[in-house]
């Protein structure tokens, strides 16, 4: 199931008011960019950590000589596991350019909008990093990551004796977890929703204490219940770390937890997925872009999303065809795609079911196309 919604403007204003700080020495006011790009991380900019395709050189194309942003651009990816001003820090210092955490857009970003629903209630967040630090930094006032939560069950995973590389490893401590210690009562204090943050660490100690919360209305050991709500930042199958061959995503993670869940309780499991190929995600993205060209051409609001505001291209670089190349395609005008071929997508020509409306050798290539092409 996908869910269709969008960012609130008021939400991006934050940001949008920190970015303009940040770039006060940005150009004057100014003819507003007919176009933005939209840069996927994983397998595009980055591998396994280090810089892949020239990103560094490509993204510097971008920054006038004093340093100030002057073509739009913003981060798309489906990964995430930290808040997005600590990615925004990491992308800078990895790649040598002064990056906002408005142009950062994780795949849990979505997150906060459910902050109405879930504000004051127990949610277990899910994955690597930080993954209850990114909830509370939405908002949301009772979190635990799900090594915390676990922590609370005595002998819910079996097998944690066994897990030698557990042993002194640092859970994420927050002062969240301190308050929540003190007042939390595992046996009557329900999770009312799971969050899937970022990609799962321990698969078998979090799809059996997953499947407990969900099976028995979120309180574990305790009678079969009402299932509590399940988001995923999103559903990718594979992605391109840095072994040669893809590794197994966040989608991969949510077969193995529907399909034992539904065996063990005989139900189907209900989750929403967000992140790309999702329609609204790439909707966001625009307005999201709007705004970083609107404030580094010195305008001092924030534009409405009018025809005369509209972005003439929008360039997708991605390395998925299924996630970053349909994405773009079904979202349509002003999107174009480019398909890299340094991360999951490594054939010889394009891609036979969701072909890109160019395919280059890496992101560097990617970037000189656009700049010819509106002929900077
Ligand atoms: O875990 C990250 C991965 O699923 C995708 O990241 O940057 O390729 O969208 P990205
Ligand atoms: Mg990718």
């Amino acid at each position: 199931m996908r869910f269709r919604s969008f960012f609130r403007a008021s939400q991006i204003k934050a940001s949008s008011l920190l970015f303009r700080r940040l770039y006060s020495h940005s150009r004057p006011q100014g003819r507003r960019p007919s176009f933005g790009i939209a840069f996927d991380i994983d397998g595009v900019i980055i591998r396994g950590g280090d810089p892949i395709g020239g990103s560094p050189q490509a993204l510097s194309r971008l920054y006038a000589e004093d340093g100030s942003l002057k073509i739009p651009y913003i981060f798309l990816t489906n990964g995430g596991g930290v808040p997005e001003s600590k990615r925004a820090c990491e992308l800078s210092g990895l790649l040598g350019v002064q990056i906002s955490p408005l142009q950062v857009v994780l795949g849990h970003s979505p997150f906060r909008n459910l902050l109405s629903r879930f504000e004051n209630d127990l949610i277990v967040a899910v994955g690597k990093g930080e993954p209850a630090k990114v909830m509370l930094e939405y908002g949301f006032k009772k979190v635990l990551s799900i090594d915390d939560y676990a922590s609370f069950l005595k002998d819910i995973d079996p097998l944690s004796q066994y897990k030698s590389w557990r042993i002194n490893q640092i859970y994420e401590i927050t002062k969240n977890v301190d308050e929540l210690h003190s007042s939390l009562n595992v046996d009557s204090d329900a999770v009312k929703a799971t969050f899937i943050v970022s990609d799962p660490v321990d698969w078998g100690r979090d799809i059996q204490v997953l499947c407990d919360i969900l099976s028995c209305g979120g309180l574990p050991g305790k009678a079969k219940g009402h299932q509590p709500a399940l988001y995923f930042a999103s559903d990718d199958l594979q992605y391109q770390a840095a072994f040669p061959s893809e590794r197994l995503g966040m989608g991969a993670f949510r077969i193995a937890l529907e399909s034992i869940f539904n065996r063990v309780n005989n139900r189907p499991l209900h989750y929403t997925s967000f992140g790309k190929p999702n329609p609204f995600v790439f909707k966001n993205a625009e307005s999201v872009l709007m705004r970083v060209a609107s404030t580094i051409c010195g305008e001092l609001d924030i534009v409405d999303d009018t025809k005369e505001n509209q972005f003439r291209s929008i360039y997708m670089i991605g390395d998925n065809p299924i996630v970053d190349i349909d994405g773009a395609a079904e979202a349509g005008r002003p999107w174009f795609s480019i398909l890299t071929r340094t991360g999951v997508f490594k054939g010889r020509d394009n891609h036979q079911d969701y072909p890109a409306d160019l395919v280059v050798e890496n992101v560097q290539e990617a970037v000189e196309f656009i700049l010819k092409k509106e002929a900077l």
